[in-house]
């Protein structure tokens, strides 16, 4: 984007309006290149890394299934690391190729009425197992309205896993983290509280940015790369809503997630009578 004051230099250069508009055009047009040109970098950048990766990946696994023969218990312990660290720089690949396509606009976004309890509900279905090793209760809260909201609900599935899988990492065990859905004019919102540590005040003014983490000891055992929010947000935008949070040292946080509600299905013409003038 042209600052003002960049404008009213070109302006300054311009004979007229017509001279500035066909400036402004190609600039424009000059803008939309660079911006397919880094697109298509990237994206070559992830196959070239992506092929030797899954090469790597299939070795350490024939390595780990002891194909090649016997391995010593010290070994067997480094391909084991191996493999972990591999799957760490894979998803760090497809996580970046993922949000050059989606703050590109490159990334496809297959809008359609989402019933946001059923989405929500299956969410929380999935990762159940995994919050009940620690204790921890997933509550879809009952009495929420049914809402639809225009959304690409792949897309949607990935924002909530996130958040839900961030809950489940900060919360300790038995505890419980509750959701919760809302209409609020034409919008619909849902929310995903838990009972954890907090956002740590150092980090809230940057908490979407790429590779923002908190420093603290329950940080360093729940791991993770800081993209997660990063690449929630950039969805969000994406389908026009917005994301932010509330939250309060010792006592919990909550994300909320708000985008447009569905324009509800015209109602059915009624059937006409054909022995009726
Ligand atoms: N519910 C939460 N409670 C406390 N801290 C949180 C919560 N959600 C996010 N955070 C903080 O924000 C950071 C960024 O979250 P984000 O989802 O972007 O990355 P991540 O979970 O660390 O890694 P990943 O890229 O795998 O998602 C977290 O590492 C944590 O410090
Ligand atoms: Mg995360």
């Amino acid at each position: 984007m042209l600052t003002e004051r960049q404008r009213s230099r070109i302006r300054a250069c311009c004979k007229d309006e017509q001279g500035f508009a066909t400036i402004m055009e190609i600039i424009q047009a000059e803008r939309k290149e660079l911006e397919r040109a880094k697109t298509d970098f990237f994206s070559e950048i992830g196959h070239e890394l992506r092929t030797p990766l899954t090469t790597i990946q299939g070795t350490l696994s024939l390595l780990a299934r002891e194909v090649p023969g016997p391995l010593p218990q010290r070994a067997r312990e480094m391909v084991e690391r191996a493999i972990e660290n591999s799957i760490k720089l894979r998803d760090l690949i497809n996580y970046f190729i993922d949000l050059q396509r989606l703050q590109s606009g490159s990334a496809e976004l297959r809008l359609q009425p989402v019933d946001l309890y059923r989405l929500l509900d299956q969410a929380l279905s999935n990762l159940r197992p995994f919050a009940a090793r620690r204790q921890i209760r997933l509550i879809l809260d009952e009495d929420s309205p049914r809402v639809r909201v225009e959304a690409d609900p792949d897309r949607l599935a990935q924002v909530i896993s996130n958040l839900l899988s961030n809950a489940i990492k900060f919360s300790p065990s038995n505890s419980t983290i509750t959701v919760q859905i809302d209409r609020c004019g034409a919008t619909g919102r849902f929310s995903i509280s838990d009972q954890g540590p907090g956002i740590p005040p150092e980090i809230q003014q940057r908490l979407f940015r790429r590779f923002v983490k908190a420093n603290t000891a329950d940080q360093r055992q729940a791991g993770g790369s800081g993209l997660g929010l990063n690449i929630c947000k950039a969805i969000v935008e994406g389908l026009d809503g917005r994301i932010w949070f509330t939250t309060a040292a010792g006592s919990g946080t909550t994300f909320h997630v708000e985008l447009p509600a569905a324009t509800p299905h015209p109602a059915p013409a009624p059937e006409q009578d054909e022995a009726t003038p």
